[in-house]
């Protein structure tokens, strides 16, 4: 009886092992690797993924919404994004009493969607201005009442959702002097203070930055941004930080980069490479013709800035955001009316040359 008991449970276990070892041997063999599969296959590498610090781009809603070989670079490539224009007032402030969020909010929609940061630009700038602004009469007292109202409306309905502003833009002239704008002219010199205190009040955890151009070249510029942000800092005007456009062009002397990025860090101030665009035909040649030598001279520019900033401290970092994607999206073409090829990807997303300075600039 014991004998029968012992046989039958040797014989459950004998078949229990069995189908153990059975199964084990089909799960050995369906796992077997693919020979054709690589070893270890690597992610792609892309920008966003290459550099320690956010990496983006301008970007237009109507080129996400309507190109597809755009979205999918946007999305692929870059971690943050800047409103090419559908933040100026001219757009979104269209008349005295009516804002149009339509553009901004689908910008806020695809940054949150796909987990990208979005920067504002910008509130104050001298450009891009709604018709009424220029027809505004009114006392200086008045004028002071439409300023606020504008940045505190706009910085309001993004708080949250925008991570950082660029206030002012543009304010100072190659000669350092302010320059003559509408703002100046009804507000004073220390408008642009009260846009950064304005600006602050609204949301105070979103980080605001003064943004200009040419900082490489003009010396007196560059040095007039500093005393301001300097000048901010002792007066407790909140600053975050600088955006130095850097509208270059493979022309643009390598000290000239170099020295505005380190001096901009030296203030302790966040800085942002907002505006990034390496031209290939600043002298405007009628007949200029994108060779590989000057896409060679490209690819080391754009090496050369992303080092120089790859070297500031950490914490510092901004970002460095390029001026929309493809060299066919480029404002150089239709604002300046030039042939040109300004951007890390040609007409057809395809990387230049330039994408693998970028790269190179990051290692
Ligand atoms: C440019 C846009 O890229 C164009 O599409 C628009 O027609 C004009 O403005 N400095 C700035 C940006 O701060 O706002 C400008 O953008 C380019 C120069």
């Amino acid at each position: 009886m014991i004998k029968n008991c012992l046989f039958a449970f040797l014989k459950q276990i004998i078949a229990v092992g069995s189908i153990c070892f059975i199964s084990l041997v089909i799960i050995a063999a369906c796992s077997k690797k693919n020979p054709d599969a690589p070893e270890n296959p690597k992610p792609e590498i892309t920008l966003q993924s290459a550099a320690t610090f956010p990496f983006g781009a301008a970007v237009a809603p109507d080129l996400l919404r309507n190109r597809p070989a755009y979205l999918e670079v946007v999305t692929k490539e870059f971690n943050s994004i800047t409103s090419e224009n559908v933040l100026k007032m001219g757009k979104i402030h269209p008349e005295l009493n009516r804002y149009d969020w339509t553009e901004g909010d689908y910008l806020v929609n695809y940054a949150q969607q796909n987990k990208k940061r979005l920067h504002g630009h910008t509130l104050i700038w001298h450009s891009s201005l709604p018709g009424w602004v220029n027809n505004f009469s009114g006392d200086s007292i008045t004028w002071e009442v439409m300023f606020k109202n504008h940045i505190e409306t706009v910085v309001k309905h993004y708080k949250g959702k925008i991570i950082a502003w660029d206030v002012v833009n543009e304010a100072f002239e190659d000669d350092g002097r302010k320059r003559q704008t509408v703002w100046l002219q009804h507000l004073g010199a220390d408008y642009v203070a009260r846009a950064f205190q304005y600006a602050h009040a609204a949301d105070p955890d979103v980080l605001l930055f003064y943004n200009d151009f040419n900082l490489e070249n003009s010396v007196r510029k560059r040095n007039a941004v500093k005393q301001m942000a300097v000048d901010f800092l002792s007066r407790g005007i909140p600053i975050h930080g600088i955006g130095s456009q850097s509208h270059i062009s493979v022309n643009t002397k390598d000290t000239a980069i170099v020295n505005s990025i380190n001096e901009l860090a030296q203030t302790g101030l966040k800085v942002h490479i907002s505006e990034l665009d390496i031209s290939a035909n600043s002298a405007n040649d009628p007949n200029a013709v994108f060779t590989a030598e000057l896409a060679e001279k490209q690819k080391q520019k754009y090496k050369l800035l992303v080092q120089a900033y790859n070297s500031i401290p950490k914490k510092q970092q901004h970002g460095i955001t390029t001026w929309n994607v493809g060299d066919a999206d480029s404002w150089i073409r239709s604002f300046f009316k030039r042939k040109d090829w300004p951007l890390p990807f040609d007409d057809d997303y395809k990387k230049k040359p330039a994408y693998y300075g970028i790269l190179e600039g990051l290692k």
